[in-house]
């Protein structure tokens, strides 16, 4: 029986800062990503309250800054709540309370002045104001803000439609009962139906960048995409679903290149390696795992690993893993030995360190984002893959910056549950106890000292 450990880890409410440390020197400089859109962007979230915006905002947020894209989301509510400590009630949200109404405009003005510090100043390039911004007057606040204040932005509007029963949680809502909560939620949802202006393709907004986002995704209305990265968010979203799914993410079973020390290669499984895939097959049947989707890479080990399960799954090229050029099928010592500059560089930066005639993880990321499009499509998934494959998977879901992605641990004979909850990824950990070697190397002091003097 498999050893479990349950964890969850929620969406920071800040950026994942990535390090953008040059290849092969140590000089600072921009990561690929700066170069994707030239003036940063402010994705204004649209809609009544408990609609999604913030499930989304933190979502796509997590995505950009995976791929690469500086992005941080700003959420009014945390605003209002630091400004005004304790909520009473729906009544606050009245449009014709005009005091309440002034510390609301307040609150928008001081996140707004966070935005624009974010995206002048410290390097963000995308900022997600998530607010229900349900009125002409407040989303021109926001446009005249960013001209008032000189600085240059494109706006894109992200209005999330739904027509149905809404769930009640708010932060505003710690310990009451369901019944007064649901009174008074729906109550503040009047309030702003009131004076709520959606967006107009035909006339009013029709020159505007926006998409609307009907029920959940079923359906979706583009308009004037402004540029590539537009494009992507677009695309994602139109990928993304909300239905209750798992993905379960493994390495293939111990291979030979594993217990030499031996990077890259396309080795076979040890006899640690096949009593795994036998493990992994008990795994799928104990955990009725019927409906689900097997991946594997290209590589014979992922490829034994899936064949005992019996059951069918495809071959991703694209789940192969990272290309050590020149270094492939060598030990980390006869690295060192051979190429003692490649291997302190790697040191170094392991994020952005390309081998000479491979791949770095930050190419690895790029090469992945079909598998993880793939993945937010689809129900349950074992995606059996590699060491720095997995980390890279495992960074998009739990959010993990650059800078700790490579140091992931990822052990063999270890499978990772990975459930999408409220605003984060829910972790249970199986280790289906078959012995096999530690492939995991901590950061070394050089890459400590490195990563804090690029802070
Ligand atoms: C809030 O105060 O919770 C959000 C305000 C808004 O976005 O209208």
């Amino acid at each position: 029986m498999a050893d479990q450990q349950q964890k969850v880890t929620p969406a920071p409410e800040g950026p994942t800062e990535t390090k953008r440390t040059e290849v092969r020197t140590t000089e600072k400089k921009c990561s690929w990503a700066s170069y994707m859109t030239n003036i940063p962007t402010v994705i204004v979230m649209i809609g009544l309250p408990a609609r999604g915006k913030t499930y989304m905002s933190k979502k796509l947020t997590r995505y950009l800054n995976w791929i690469g894209v500086p992005t941080k989301v700003f959420n009014l509510g945390v605003y209002r709540r630091e400004a005004v400590k304790s909520y009473k009630s729906y009544d606050f949200f009245r449009h014709d309370n005009k005091e309440a109404m002034q510390i609301r405009k307040q609150c928008a003005l001081v996140a707004l002045q966070d935005v624009k510090s974010y995206l002048s100043e410290e390097g963000g390039q995308i900022a997600v104001f998530d607010a229900t911004n349900t009125t002409r007057e407040r989303r021109e606040l926001i446009l005249n803000f960013a001209k008032e204040n000189d600085y240059k932005v494109k706006a894109m509007y992200m209005e999330l439609l739904i027509i149905k029963d809404v769930k009640v949680s708010s932060p505003d809502y710690p310990e009451q009962d369901r019944e007064s909560v649901m009174e008074d939620f729906l109550k503040r949802i009047e309030c702003y139906k009131v004076t709520y202006q959606p967006l107009d393709p035909d006339e009013h907004d029709k020159d505007l960048s926006f998409i609307q986002v009907i029920n959940v995704g079923r359906q979706f209305l583009v308009n004037k995409v402004q540029d590539y990265i537009q494009s992507k968010i677009v695309y994602y979203l139109m990928n993304i679903h909300v239905h209750s799914h798992s993905i379960y993410l493994c390495r293939h079973g111990e291979s030979h290149h594993n217990t030499e020390g031996r990077i890259g290669g396309d080795s076979e499984l040890t006899d640690n390696g096949k009593q795994f895939s036998a493990e992994l097959k008990a795994f799928v049947e104990e955990h009725h795992l019927s409906d689900l989707k097997v991946w594997t890479s290209q590589l014979r080990r992922t490829i034994q690993t899936a064949e005992e399960l019996g059951v069918p799954y495809e071959q991703w090229k694209i789940l192969n893993e990272i290309d050590a050029g020149v270094c492939e099928e060598m030990t980390y010592k006869a690295i060192e030995e051979t190429y003692p500059e490649e291997y302190a560089m790697r040191d170094q930066d392991k994020y952005h360190y390309r081998y000479p005639g491979g791949e770095s993880y930050q190419d690895l990321v790029q090469r992945l984002e079909p598998v993880i499009m793939e993945l937010e499509r689809q129900g349950n998934v074992l995606v059996i893959c590699h060491q720095a494959v997995m980390r890279c998977l495992l960074a998009y879901f739990l959010d993990e910056s650059a800078d700790d992605l490579p140091y992931l641990k990822c052990p063999l004979h270890t499978v990772l549950k990975l459930t999408p909850v409220a605003y984060g990824c829910k972790v249970d950990e199986f280790d289906l106890k078959v012995q096999a070697v530690n492939t995991h190397r901590d950061r070394s002091l050089v890459s400590v000292f490195f990563s804090y003097l690029s802070v």
